[in-house]
């Protein structure tokens, strides 16, 4: 086929992008995003500061015009996402203990049910766990409300939204290293004890290279039972073409990797301002890194 979307549909998978409301206006932008991709996620729309901006006050025009969007085209959408430490309103950020931990939950099936049945895969939980050679929870409110919070949240997704895939969200885990075990150890955790958890989402923002066990990461998460998706790809720097092109065969060569999602359209779209991430440039033409993706699908 002829488009990321169509291509990654005759493989079996979703070729998706982050997008933006506000640009649902600008007429090049939605061309591409049209033309090219099957599924979309809300690059800021859904999170907690957007979704509930007051307590228990809930603002969804934003998110329902993306989903709106996408639904009316046929494209998949990616809840992103319902619990994070950053992006939080500031209301929430003053909280801690019981009252927090009552009111994360209340987010995430006030979310959930307002989008229930709209959305492929919820990144229930987004970057909990901490960088470096620790393995561990990153400190955050809400770590501090307890180490179950994070099962609390899936169980609490899955009651508001049954159709939804649930996912856990997060970035330097693209080869196998101390977070990624971490994570492999709380996700194997979770299959163990029932709890609901249907994929691990990479976020995959790379600069000039990407792991060489990359395809065996995503192969060890598969093989614990879960779908596997990259679900913010951008790549910086040199050789970004052919880096491009090898995250896309090593989603390929593991079933259970379901898709791919770019954080952004042209690279003046990008949150990595400057860095020229994205596969169309700033006029929307299509780069050399598009080619290795549509030529790699
Ligand atoms: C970024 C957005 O792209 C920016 O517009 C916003 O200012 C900050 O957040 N990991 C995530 C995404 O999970 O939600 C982040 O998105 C990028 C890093």
């Amino acid at each position: 086929a002829t488009t990321l979307g169509a291509s990654a549909a005759e493989r079996g998978r979703y070729f998706g992008a982050a997008v933006a409301a506000n640009k649902l206006s600008d007429s090049t932008y939605v061309t591409i995003l049209n033309r090219e991709f099957n599924s979309i996620t809300p690059e800021n729309e859904m999170k907690w500061d957007a979704t509930e901006p007051s307590p228990g006050t809930f603002t969804y025009g934003n998110a329902d015009r993306i989903v709106s969007h996408a639904r009316s085209r046929g494209m998949s959408v990616r809840g992103h996402t319902l619990l994070w430490h950053s992006q939080q309103p500031g209301w929430a950020q003053g909280m801690s203990g019981t009252a927090l931990r009552n009111a994360m939950m209340n987010h995430v099936t006030q979310v959930a049910t307002h989008f229930r049945g709209q959305i492929h895969t919820w990144d229930v939980v987004n970057e909990a766990f901490a960088d470096g050679s620790g393995g561990g929870r990153r400190d955050s409110n809400l770590q501090r409300t307890g180490n179950d919070w994070i099962e609390v949240a899936f169980r609490t997704a899955r009651a508001a939204d049954p159709g939804a895939r649930l996912c856990y969200n997060d970035y330097n885990t693209d080869g196998v290293n101390a977070k990624s075990t971490g994570i492999y150890n709380m996700v194997r955790d979770f299959k163990a004890r029932g709890v609901p958890i249907d994929c691990v989402g990479l976020q995959s923002h790379l600069t000039n290279s990407v792991p060489g066990d990359y395809q065996a990461n995503l192969q060890r998460f598969a093989d614990l039972g879960v779908d596997v998706q990259i679900t913010e790809l951008d790549i910086a720097g040199a050789n970004q073409a052919a880096v491009y092109g090898t995250v896309t065969r090593a989603c390929l060569a593991v079933s259970r990797c379901t898709g791919i999602t770019v954080w952004g359209i042209r690279d003046s779209d990008s949150w990595r301002t400057g860095q020229n991430p994205l596969l169309f440039d700033n006029g929307g033409n299509k780069k050399a890194a598009y080619d290795a993706v549509l030529t790699a699908l």
